[in-house]
């Protein structure tokens, strides 16, 4: 029947990813309904390569721990450094979800399944979405092991978790995505830096489906597009929040150079063992953010 419609190959969208969302949704709530001062988490923060960690800033009790393979319709990372799993805990008072681990699009997930994990959770009442990646520093000012506090991000992947008919329930047809990352949360943020003792970068994440690394030539043209960093994931995140209505602050870890310019190549070993530094970096930056979130 609707002709348009068989471009969506996943065969995910409309009534069949309304009813997966809400099946998932519900395997969450059961779960977390097992310890009370979880059952209604107000952040929830994705946690991209090497940031586990970020698991510490969590008391150790009460904790209830989720793999993704026991939440139906939600795809399993396979990338090294990606857990894989949902991790409910108290920070500063607070109930948080922690998403440990993501499905990118490279590997073959649509925006739309890529995301569905993360419209489950939404839909439990998360007031604030952190979202966290690591990625190539194309502002030649930019270190490896550099923390950059994302600005605003350039959706050049190609693909849109909200294409396809309309989830009226979560949002509306058209995202505004002005100001998509809120202006008040990066104050916060970049003030908690300021007590961490951590220097904050700032700039434009610009988003590609991978899973290459970039051509000189296409760093090139990155850099003249507006970019600051480069990545292959968190856009479809910020849509799908937006498209909820949830404000979101996002953090890029710089794990390697992407210049034009730059010397020899990027390798994932490289991207794999900055990444520490900077985990280290933005851990100290969140553990003085949580509080004032709460
Ligand atoms: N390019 C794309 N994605 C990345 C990079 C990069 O250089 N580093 C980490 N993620």
């Amino acid at each position: 029947m609707e002709e348009p419609l068989r471009s969506l190959s996943d065969g995910v969208y409309g009534a069949e990813l309304d009813r997966r969302i809400d099946e998932a949704a519900g395997v969450i709530r059961d779960r977390l309904a097992r310890a009370p001062e979880l059952a209604a988490p107000r952040l929830a923060i994705v946690l991209g390569s090497g940031l586990g960690g970020v698991a510490e800033l969590l008391d150790a009790e009460p904790r209830i721990v989720i793999p993704y393979r026991e939440i139906p319709h939600v795809p399993v990372a396979t990338v090294a450094g990606h857990a894989g799993e949902l991790i409910a805990g108290i920070a500063s008072g607070m109930p948080v979800l922690l998403l440990s681990g993501r499905a990118h699009p490279y590997e073959g997930w649509s925006h739309r399944q890529a995301t569905l994990l993360l419209r489950a959770c939404l839909t439990l009442g998360i007031e604030t979405l952190v979202v966290t990646n690591a990625s190539g520093g194309i502002n030649p000012a930019f270190d490896p092991g550099d923390v950059m506090l994302i600005a605003d991000v350039i959706n050049l992947s190609g693909d849109n978790p909200l294409t396809g008919p309309n989830l009226d329930r979560f949002g509306p047809r058209f995202v505004s995505m002005t100001d998509a990352l809120d202006a008040d949360l990066r104050m916060q943020a970049r003030a908690a830096a300021a007590r961490a003792g951590v220097t904050l970068r700032e700039g434009v994440y610009l988003m590609l489906a991978g899973p290459a690394y970039e051509t000189r030539a296409e760093l090139r043209m990155l850099g003249t597009l507006g970019a600051d960093a480069v990545g292959m994931s968190t856009v479809p995140e910020v849509l799908v929040a937006r498209h909820h209505g949830v404000p979101v602050l996002g953090f890029s870890l710089v794990t390697n150079k992407a210049t034009p310019e730059m010397e020899g190549e990027v390798t994932h070993e490289e991207v794999l063992a900055m990444g520490p530094i900077g985990a280290a970096r933005l851990q100290s930056v969140l553990g003085q953010l949580l509080p004032e979130l709460g």
